[in-house]
C-alpha cells in the first residue's frame, strides 16, 4: 500500500484549483436512474468513490462514459455521460455497497424509476455505526414495502410511490437526497421536514429541477415536491467541493503561508472561514476566490462544535484539530454529528500533539512544533488532518494507509506540491 511522505516547516504560498464536490457528485450520478435520457456532468473530480460510484451504477445497466474535459480556470474537470435508458439489474451487491456508504443512495431512484430494489445494508465504518433507519422509514412512508434480511434493503413500490409528509427526527444529509431522489417521480404531493441544508442538496435541488422535477423550498428546513410522470435529461455542472477547499485553507494556515483557492465558494464556506478569521487568520475574497494568509506568530485557540449545515462542518473537525495544535492556549473541538470521528488524535499525539479527549470533545493544548513520525490513516478526513500536521511538523512523517486520501483528494500531493510542499508518494513495493 502506498505512503505519503512529508517533510514539515515550508510556508506553502501559490495557487489552488478547487475541484468539484465529491459529495455533490455521488448523489448527482444516482439521479441518472430517474429519466431514460443521458444526464452529463460536468467538473466531476476523479476519485476513488467516483470510480466506486460508476462502477456500481454500470451494473445497474447504466452506460456511463467519460465525455472528455471541460476546461474552467486552467481546471481540467471531467465531463461524465449516463444514461439509464436500460436499467437490466437493481441490486447493488455487499461488496461495491461495502466499499463505499453513498452507494445506499441507488435506493430512492431504483424504488422511483422501477418500483424495486435489493440494495445491501452499507454497515458502518470508522466514524461509526452510519445506520440507514431514517432512509428505510422515509420511503415507506411514501408507500415501498421494505424488508431487512441477511444484510440487504429488499424494497418495492409495485404500484409506485405516493407523496407524504415526512418529518425527519434528526438531520440526515444521505436520508434527504434519498427520499428527494424518490419523491420527484412519485404520484402527489410530498413534504420533507427538518431536511438537511448543505449545498450539496441544493446542487442536487437545482440539476433535479433541471431535468423537470418540481421542488420548492432550496436551502430551507422543508423541501415540497410535486412529483412528475417522467424526466428529462439534463448537462450539470457540479459545485466545487467546499471540504477540499477548506483543507487547503488549512494547509496555508497550519505553515503560515498564502494561497489562493480558485473556485472556491465563499458562501459554502462561510462558517468555515469565520472561524480560521476568529483564530487569527487572515481571508481576502475576490470574485470566486479566495486567498488565505497567515504572517508569522500563533493563531488563537478557538472553541468550535461540528453541526449540520450552515454550522461548523463536521468533514472539516479533523483539520481543524490539527490546525489548533500550533494554536496560542487551549480550543475545545466537540464533535456532534458521528460517534467516533477522533481517531487523527492518537496519531496526532504520537507527532507531539498535546489532546485530552474528554467525551464528544478533544480538549487541545497548543505546542510550539510537531515532530514528524511514522502514522497511520483511519478514514477519508482523518488522512487529511495527518497531512496537515505533517506539513507543519519539523522532519519526516510518513503516512501509511493513504488509499482513504485518494477517497477525496484528487491529486493532493501534486495540488501541495506546486504550493511549496516536500511531498511524495511513495509505493510500497512489499
Ligand atoms: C454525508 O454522510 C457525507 N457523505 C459525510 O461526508 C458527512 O460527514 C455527513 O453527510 C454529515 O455532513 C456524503 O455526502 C457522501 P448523515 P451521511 O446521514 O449522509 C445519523 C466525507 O468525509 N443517521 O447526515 O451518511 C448518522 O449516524 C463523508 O466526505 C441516522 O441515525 O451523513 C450520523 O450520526 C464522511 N440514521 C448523523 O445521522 C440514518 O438513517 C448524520 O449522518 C442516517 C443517518
Amino acid at each position: 500500500m502506498d505512503k505519503m511522505r512529508i517533510t514539515g516547516g515550508t510556508p506553502l504560498c501559490g495557487k489552488i484549483i478547487i475541484g468539484g464536490s465529491k459529495n455533490a457528485a455521488l448523489p448527482l450520478m444516482c439521479a441518472s436512474l430517474l429519466t431514460d435520457n443521458s444526464v452529463v456532468l460536468a467538473n466531476v473530480p476523479h476519485l476513488a468513490d467516483i470510480t466506486t460510484m460508476a462502477n456500481l451504477l454500470s451494473q445497474h445497466g447504466v452506460d456511463v462514459s467519460l465525455e472528455g474535459q471541460d476546461l474552467r480556470d486552467g481546471h481540467i474537470g471531467r465531463v461524465l455521460s449516463l444514461n439509464a435508458g436500460n436499467i437490466s439489474n437493481t441490486i447493488a451487491p455487499y461488496d461495491l455497497v461495502r466499499k463505499m456508504r453513498a452507494s445506499i443512495l441507488v435506493l430512492g431512484p431504483l424504488l422511483a424509476r422501477v418500483g424495486e430494489a435489493e440494495v445491501s445494508l452499507p454497515g458502518g465504518c470508522a466514524i461509526g455505526t452510519r445506520p440507514v433507519d431514517l432512509h428505510i422509514q422515509g420511503l415507506e412512508k411514501l408507500g415501498a414495502k421494505v424488508f431487512v434480511q441477511n444484510g440487504y434493503i429488499r424494497a418495492t413500490a409495485n404500484k409506485g410511490l405516493t407523496g407524504a409528509h415526512i418529518v425527519f427526527p434528526k438531520i440526515s444529509v444521505g436520508a434527504t437526497e434519498n427520499l428527494l431522489l424518490a419523491a420527484v417521480l412519485a404520484e402527489g404531493k410530498t413534504v420533507l421536514e427538518n431536511v438537511a441544508k448543505e449545498p450539496e442538496i441544493g446542487d442536487l435541488v437545482n440539476c433535479l429541477i433541471s431535468m423537470g422535477a418540481k421542488i420548492e423550498g432550496k436551502g430551507t428546513d422543508t423541501l415540497t415536491i410535486n412529483g412528475v410522470k417522467k424526466l428529462m435529461g439534463t448537462r450539470h455542472t457540479i459545485m466545487p467541493d467546499r471540504i477540499e477547499a477548506g483543507t487547503y485553507a488549512m494547509a496555508a494556515a497550519i505553515t503560515c503561508g498564502s494561497i489562493e483557492l480558485i473556485g472556491a465558494n465563499q458562501e459554502d464556506m462561510s462558517s468555515t472561514l469565520d472561524n480560521l478569521i476568529m483564530a487569527g487568520v487572515s481571508v481576502k475574497k475576490k470574485n470566486e476566490n479566495i486567498t488565505i494568509e497567515v504572517s508569522e506568530g500563533r493563531l488563537k485557540s478557538i472553541n468550535i462544535g461540528t453541526e449540520p449545515y450552515p454550522g461548523f462542518p463536521t468533514d472539516l473537525q479533523a483539520q481543524f484539530i490539527s490546525l489548533m495544535t500550533g494554536a496560542q492556549g487551549k480550543s475545545i473541538i466537540s464533535e456532534t454529528i458521528f460517534e467516533n470521528r477522533f481517531m487523527h488524535v492518537p496519531e496526532l499525539q504520537r507527532m507531539g500533539a498535546n489532546i485530552d479527549l474528554v467525551g464528544g470533545s478533544a480538549v487541545v493544548t497548543g505546542v510550539s512544533y510537531l515532530t514528524g513520525a511514522p502514522v497511520m490513516a483511519s478514514d477519508l478526513r482523518a488522512s487529511a488532518s495527518l497531512v496537515l500536521a505533517g506539513l507543519a511538523a519539523k522532519g519526516e512523517t510518513l503516512i501509511s494507509r493513504i488509499y482513504h486520501l485518494d477517497r477525496g483528494y484528487e491529486r493532493l500531493e501534486e495540488k501541495l506540491a506546486n504550493v511549496g510542499a516536500d511531498i511524495e508518494r511513495v509505493k510500497d513495493e512489499t
